[in-house]
């Protein structure tokens, strides 16, 4: 993090500590000006900035007062006395800053930051699946919208939803939307797991009465890419290498892997670990922004794969967010208290 104190020299100093043999100085001068600024307006407006752990290199490092996974970030905006919080994430996870603090102005930098899982399910989907299974409790991935949310009983992020499902003590739960997480659950918990098509015509209720989980078959554009063949490759190539998967990749993804966890778990297993050769099989710039905490460990990268909705979040359009008061974030009132109790039901589970 950088401060308003600071100048653009002394942000650039700080980037090229953390930055330098990854992202060129010609680069981390240009973003330091960037950032500079970032910081002046940020006080000016008594604003926040919360950024996500993917979030690219050079912002990452500068102008986030927080960074985190999905779960700590909601706590941060649970947590705010500041005016206006400012997400550098994704549509979702700003919604969700905006349910936990109504009365915040909050922004996100980009318009176009969306998706794939939040597009997979609507709260139509949702009455539907409750009406098919009455009295069955959902459970959702905050990867979802506020109106989703609000059709739903608790939520949860990848860091707690084994923990979520555990703790309401019932024979059966729906899990929406990702469908590999809620398989990675459902092995976990040794629980069986189907994923009925609730929209056909065949689609009986009564077939699925045996199944712990009803799942949906929702995935996240990212993580899916990401294959067993990728994993054997690589191993063959670093023999060292120690693999670690978000829990949104395939079972047999994570079964492969060495460690699977929230993006925040990934950070603290390489950082506790002694391996020296490192792969991350989640957004890319994961591994440049913890590459300078491990400067004794080396960072594979699989670059080809990348999360195109939270690299539509830049400092430029940051600078333009704070700026114009742009894009301010809205959530109906009767969605964001319905939605709120899911949420915050959640994070009193940790
Ligand atoms: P985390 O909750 O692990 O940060 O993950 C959020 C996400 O969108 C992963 O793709
Ligand atoms: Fe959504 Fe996947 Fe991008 Fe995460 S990585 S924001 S789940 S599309």
């Amino acid at each position: 993090m950088t401060t308003t104190k600071q100048s653009p020299l002394e942000i650039f100093k700080h980037l090229e500590s953390k930055l330098s043999g990854i992202v060129p100085d010609f680069e981390l001068k240009l973003k330091s000006e960037l950032a500079y600024e970032i910081n002046l307006l940020k006080e000016e407006m008594n604003a926040v900035i919360l950024g996500h752990n993917y979030m690219e290199p050079a912002l990452f490092h500068s102008i986030p007062d927080f960074v985190g996974d999905s779960l700590e970030l909601s706590r941060r905006a649970a947590e705010t006395d500041k005016d206006v919080i400012v997400f550098c994430g994704v549509q979702f996870m700003a919604e969700t800053a905006k349910i936990l603090s109504p009365d915040k102005k909050v922004l996100i930098p980009s318009q176009k930051a969306g998706c794939s899982l939040a597009s997979s399910i609507t709260a139509e989907d949702v009455k539907k699946l409750k009406k098919s299974f009455p009295g069955v409790p959902v459970v959702t991935y905050v990867n979802t919208y506020a109106d989703v949310k609000a059709e739903c009983d608790i939520c949860c992020t990848s860091s707690n939803a084994s923990a979520v499902v555990q703790s309401l003590g019932v024979n059966q739960v729906i899990f929406i939307p990702d469908e590999y997480l809620s398989k990675n659950v459902a092995a976990q918990l040794g629980y069986t797991i189907a994923f009925p098509d609730v929209h056909s015509k065949e689609f009986q209720p009564e077939d699925f009465s045996e199944f712990q989980m009803i799942g949906w078959a929702g995935r996240c554009e990212v993580h899916e890419k990401f294959s067993v063949e990728d994993i054997n490759s690589v191993r063959k190539q670093f023999s060292d290498v120690l693999i670690l998967s978000h829990p949104e990749c395939s079972p047999e993804v994570v079964e492969a892997s060495d460690f699977s966890g929230s993006t925040n778990a990934m950070i603290r297993y390489t950082s506790e670990s002694k391996a020296s050769k490192y792969l991350l099989l989640t957004e890319c710039s994961m591994g440049d922004n913890i590459a300078s905490e491990n400067p004794d460990k080396e960072m594979l990268r699989m670059c080809s794969v990348r999360c195109p909705h939270m690299n539509q979040i830049t400092l430029e359009d940051t600078l333009e967010c704070l700026k114009n008061s742009q894009y301010e974030v809205h959530v109906p009132k009767d969605i964001a208290n319905r939605a709120a109790r899911s949420v915050q039901r959640m994070i009193e589970i940790g």
